[in-house]
């Protein structure tokens, strides 16, 4: 949270408390609030990389076969064996990059049983313990990137693999010299390397990745940083791969020993190992096990989730803090490579697939997430939302040849233009909601400039009554108009079905210049996105 923000929400407070005091007991129900805005557009901060809107495709429950792959015989219209629906949903998302295959099924993944006609079958014993028959492996993977125009970040077998094994992936993956395994990724349809940007070594070493201490990761670390080599030409000299290590994974002490550690190690690390991001998972949970319904819940479950989303900026900050000490040049970026809400299973679903319904609450949870990454722009430099298809908090849910795109989604769309955008800050009043005895920011915003100078806006109201009078003060641009979407529904916990998929989507909104001042009307519960002309 930036000093202004805290400032205004403090100020805030105050007010409310005043007014609160002052207010008869039979008080009229309130008009649309009026919040105050300003955005100084000369004043530039970081770059939101593209990253931040990263996807993560485990091989979980129906994330991968069945979301993505339904084999070339399939009646379902595909390219190759990749759905075509799904490739189209997903290429309007310009999804940057996609983490792949896992998640706790990284680190058991063999990379061997995923090429080749002949594919091992093998089991997948963290989600459901169910048939894995690797019909998906490295080269469809890397078709589906294609066909969706992203890119890999693909996580390394650190649990039960070796150094060798993932040095001999990388090698399969990137040679371009006729070296016998380059032989035979050609043999199975490649001749041209492949770009790896992005490589994971290990995921939550702390738990399902091999319940390691920071010392023995650290060991593994430096010993997979050195050997699984990227050995592509075009990605020696510039298009480096990026090395991802585990960071942390929560609030506990143990993780904030687990990012001293690491970072410590990383202030001396020599020539011969290195790492330039520091993943971090967080889940929007509230208890463990997950026990608050995806749909069918009211304002309260609604409230308390918004509310526990918003503990990633502590978390951020804290980490942050931590890695600013070791590395103050800021060399290293925070990867939120998993992020979230998690919920209980679907009932009748398979409790090991993750299975959930996407509501307009996980619409506004992503929306407020991502503008937590955005304010830290300056570290946090990648982000991966759990997870794409059919599996938490997915953008996409199908059944058999049916496809309905989610409320997170959308978001995801409407953010398309802050991608790689420089950010603005935004100086405003949060407000304040409250629902029973939980209490949270009433308005969130964050604004950025593309690359052709365009400004652009995001503002949420979480208030599920109350609309809110948005008046923006912009300076640095000569204002002529604005136009944008928003994205409401009738329900904190609206979906969209296969019967009804059009249920939370966007629609345009109406925005006023007026006097150089950015005008518009806010819906109850609402993420709107605008753009304004000069
Ligand atoms: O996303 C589901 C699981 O959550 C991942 O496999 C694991 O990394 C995390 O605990």
């Amino acid at each position: 949270m930036t000093l202004a923000l805290r400032a205004s929400r403090f100020i805030h407070s105050l007010l409310v408390s005043f007014t609160l005091m002052a207010l008869p007991l039979t008080a009229p129900a309130l008009a649309a609030d009026k919040v105050e805005l300003s955005v100084d557009v000369s004043k530039a901060g970081a770059k939101i990389d593209r990253n931040i809107f990263g996807q993560f495709a485990e091989h979980l429950g129906h994330g991968v076969y069945e979301g993505i792959w339904v084999g070339p015989d399939s009646t379902i219209p595909n390219t190759r064996g990749i759905r075509n629906d799904v490739v189209a949903a997903l290429k309007a998302l310009k999804v940057p990059n996609v983490r792949w295959p896992g998640g706790c099924f990284a680190d058991e993944y063999h990379w061997r049983n995923g090429i080749g006609p002949q594919r091992a079958v093998t089991l997948n014993p963290n989600w459901g313990g169910v048939i894995e028959p690797n019909t998906f492996g490295t080269h469809e993977f890397m078709d589906f990137l294609d066909q969706i125009g992203s890119n890999a970040y693909v996580s390394v077998n650190v649990g039960s693999g070796t150094p060798r094994e993932g040095a001999e992936w990388l090698e399969y993956m990137t040679a371009a010299q006729p070296t016998t395994l380059a032989k035979e990724r050609s043999a199975n349809g490649h001749p041209a390397p492949y770009k790896i940007p992005y490589l994971g070594i290990g995921n939550e070493s702390w738990d399902c990745g091999g319940n390691m201490t920071p010392d023995y990761y650290l060991s593994q670390l430096k010993i997979y940083s050195r050997f699984v080599r990227n050995f592509n030409p075009a990605q020696q000299t510039s298009q480096q791969m990026l090395r991802v290590a585990v960071g942390p994974g929560g609030n506990e002490p143990r993780w904030t020993e687990w990012t001293e550690a690491i970072m410590k190690a990383y202030q001396q690390h020599t020539w011969s190992w290195d790492f330039n991001g520091l993943s971090m998972h967080s889940y929007t949970v509230v208890r463990w096990p997950p026990s608050f319904k995806s749909v069918g819940f009211g304002e309260t479950e609604y409230a308390q989730i918004l509310k526990s989303t918003l503990e990633m900026d502590d978390l951020i900050t804290k980490h942050s803090a931590i890695m600013d000490k070791y590395d103050p040049q800021k060399k290293v970026g925070l990867v939120v490579d998993e992020w979230g809400g998690w919920y209980a299973p679907l009932p009748g679903s398979n409790p090991g697939f993750l299975v959930q319904q996407n509501s307009l609450r996980d619409a506004i949870l992503a929306a407020l997430n991502l503008n937590i990454f955005a304010r830290h722009a300056d570290r946090v430099r990648g982000a991966n939302i759990a997870q794409m298809i059919n599996v938490l908090q997915a953008m996409i849910i199908t059944d058999k040849e049916k496809m309905t795109l989610t409320p997170t989604y959308y978001i995801f769309k409407m953010y398309v233009p802050f991608q790689d955008a420089t950010f603005v800050p935004v100086t405003f009043d949060v407000g304040t909601y409250t629902h029973g005895d939980t209490s949270l920011p009433r308005v969130d915003a964050i604004a950025a400039k593309d690359a052709a100078g365009k400004l652009w806006m995001e503002i949420t109201n979480i208030d599920p009554e109350q609309p809110v009078e948005i008046e923006a003060n912009l300076a640095g641009i000569t204002a002529k108009s604005a136009a944008g979407e928003t994205l409401t529904a009738p329900k904190v916990d609206s979906v969209n079905t296969f019967d009804t998929p059009n249920t939370v989507m966007p629609k345009p909104i109406s925005a006023k210049i007026q006097g150089g001042k950015l005008a518009l009307r806010l819906e109850p519960k609402s993420v709107t996105v605008v753009s304004v002309e000069q």
